[in-house]
């Protein structure tokens, strides 16, 4: 059964660990995902974009997908499947499909509008009992085709939509999407701080998870972060491993081209990326 982050996630804010959302794109990565949350004991939190939901043949496959998977493999730990970087009409539509999560970025609106299409659908998850991530201040990078800037979030703008009754909440602290470039400034922890300090138990969210050294998540952690997102780490792992395959020609050893054995060294590799990663944010045992 699929479940909301609210549990999953407050209880990740008082023991000082966070909870992964790793983003999937097709069946191996989700069956990968789901295989090493379950064997190492940790919640997880499944994002999908907008693109990757019309890849996966819309949000209703996804649903049947995830929830007959869940029941093959016996997955027992708590798993959400959360919209990520959802648009109006996005979150509506995977409100409708069965999604238990939904992320609702609206950090391009002026942040009236951000404001009240948030409380919109705090109302409508309330209802149905469901999460639900607001965004506040933007996050760098690319994402889905769009190219974002980075900018940290105002501390007082968090404050007033954490108070709309959101779950968590997603602030930009200079975090980015994909890969960090050389001259990247770090994360700000003296917003965080004053993000935290505005937002008490709220539950804040880190996007843009790949690449950012340990100790930075760490203290991210440590200053109130209950959620970090990973997307392209696991992409990276799956192209090198599939192109690592395909160069030594194992591909066309045997009776000919099997794209089950094409795969599998990429869903191996994301395994070993998802639980890198779960040590690291220290969900290893907390389902
Ligand atoms: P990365 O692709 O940088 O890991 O970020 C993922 C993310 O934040 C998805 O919302």
């Amino acid at each position: 059964m699929l479940v909301s982050a609210k549990e999953m996630l407050t209880k990740a804010k008082a023991g000082k660990y966070a909870v992964g959302q790793f983003n999937i794109n097709n069946l191996e990565w989700t069956k990968s995902i789901l295989q090493t949350a379950q064997e190492l004991q940790s919640p997880v939190i499944l994002g999908v974009s907008e693109g990757a939901g019309k890849y996966m043949c819309g949000y209703k496959t996804i649903v049947g997908m995830v929830k007959g998977m869940m029941e093959e493999l016996n997955i027992t730990v708590p798993v959400a499947l959360h919209l990520d970087h959802g648009s109006f009409e996005g979150a509506k539509a995977c409100i409708n499909a069965g999604f238990s999560s939904i992320m609702f970025d609206g950090s391009h609106y002026p942040i009236e509008e951000n404001i009240a299409k948030t409380t919109e659908l705090v109302n409508a998850c309330n209802i149905l009992g469901l999460s639900l991530e607001a965004e506040v201040g933007s996050i760098g990078g690319e994402e889905d085709g769009v190219i974002g800037a980075g900018e940290c979030a105002d501390p007082e703008e968090c404050k007033a939509v954490a108070d709309l009754g959101v779950t968590m909440l997603a602030a930009g602290i200079g975090n980015i999407h994909g890969k960090y470039p050389d001259n990247w400034a770090g994360l700000s922890f003296e917003t965080l701080d004053a993000i935290q300090e505005k937002t008490g138990d709220m539950p804040l969210v880190l996007h843009g998870g790949t690449g950012i050294p340990a100790d930075m998540i760490k203290k991210a952690i440590s200053l109130g972060v209950a959620k970090i997102n990973v997307n392209t780490e696991c992409q990276l792992a799956f192209q090198e491993a599939t192109r690592k395959y395909i160069e030594a020609g194992k591909d066309l050893e045997g009776k000919g081209f099997d794209p089950r054995k094409l795969l599998a060294p990429g869903a191996e590799a994301i395994k070993a990326t998802v639980k890198e990663k779960m040590e690291l944010f220290g969900s290893v045992g907390k389902a």
